[in-house]
């Protein structure tokens, strides 16, 4: 069984292609952007040129090269994988300005309640996917015109599916809990209307940098994703999360952190249980045996942002989401 490894062109990261995996599924396990449009061979837009070693076929695809382009190394990277070293030329998605806006249709794929939360998860119809960069929303329409938006908690790198968590407790924002409740009694019968992806709460091109995550409850959902892009890169990027919970909106996903610590050395988490307001849970000690990191909030809560500031990091290296 041999392993193929690109490295791509011109930004010369690489990643590592298991036997029978395409190019595509390949790239994007690795939490790398790369162009596509239908995933399944039909749209051309996942073009890019070989320029040293090759690449094998393994999936049929209806787009059509011109010889020109076949003789000029070119390929489909949802059709082609391979088992050497080589480089291919590919254009990247480095902003959120990269990726076009798209519109696709879904069904509920699976549903979970899990203390107080609604997680549900969509796989996108004949063998779609979506493009966009963790960390971003969408629009979601029921066939009956109900839409709401919500932020993807799952990773790009499974880009067929895509996965929601919903506070439903007194305190929820009510209109997303009815939407998910209506949508629990329509389950598989319903065919959803994504549009998207939206907003540029995304992770920075400045990769290795060491990544700290604090969420609030529910807001963890919009930081699932990046965690798991930081992780699937390989890059060995120190990744540590603060996520404070209460009664209300409990750890929900506690078991995830705790198999993400067993399984990737760098990733650690810290759990808090309070009602107490989320900058009173910052803690100081930590930030300032660990200098250097980039800080990415689940939201806005302004006197968390100025004790950060407070505490020395630069309101550059500071992100959250538009509210
Ligand atoms: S993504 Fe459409 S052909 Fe590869």
């Amino acid at each position: 069984m041999k392993i193929g490894s690109v490295t791509m062109v011109p930004s010369g990261r690489q990643f590592e292609v298991l036997p029978g995996q395409t190019l595509l599924e390949a790239g994007l396990a690795a939490g790398i952007a790369l162009p596509f449009g239908c995933a399944n061979g039909s749209c051309g837009t996942c073009q890019a040129r070989v320029q040293t070693g090759s690449v094998d076929k393994i999936k049929h695809h209806d787009f059509v090269l011109t010889e020109t382009q076949k003789l000029d190394g070119h390929c489909l990277l949802c059709s082609c994988s391979t088992n050497q070293n080589i480089n291919i030329e590919v254009l990247e998605a480095n902003s959120v300005v990269d990726i076009p806006h798209q519109e696709l249709q879904a069904k509920l794929c699976r549903s979970e309640r899990s203390q107080n939360v609604i997680v549900l998860a969509f796989k996108f119809v004949r063998g779609k996917a979506l493009r966009f960069l963790p960390g971003q929303r969408v629009q979601l329409t029921q066939s009956a015109g109900s839409s709401i938006e919500l932020a993807i908690a799952s990773c790009p790198c499974n880009a067929q599916y895509v996965e929601f968590h919903i506070a439903n407790n007194e305190h929820s924002q009510l209109e997303a809990a009815q939407w998910a409740e209506l949508m629990l009694e329509a389950r598989s019968r319903e065919r959803i209307s994504v549009s998207g992806p939206l907003g540029d709460f995304t992770l920075s091109n400045n990769i290795g940098k060491p990544k700290l995550f604090i969420a609030n409850g529910i807001e963890f959902a919009q930081l699932q994703g990046m965690i798991e892009q930081v992780l699937n890169s390989e890059l060995d990027v120190p990744c540590f999360l603060i996520w404070q919970a209460s009664a209300n909106t409990p750890h929900y996903r506690l078991n995830w952190c705790q198999s993400w610590r067993d399984a990737f050395d760098n990733f650690d988490f810290l759990a808090i249980e309070t009602n107490a307001a989320i900058c009173s849970v910052l803690p100081a000690s930590w930030l300032s045996k660990n200098p250097g990191y980039e800080v990415y909030i689940g939201a806005m809560h302004h006197e968390l942002h100025q004790n950060l500031i407070n505490l020395g990091i630069p309101p550059d290296s500071i992100f959250f989401p538009a509210s």
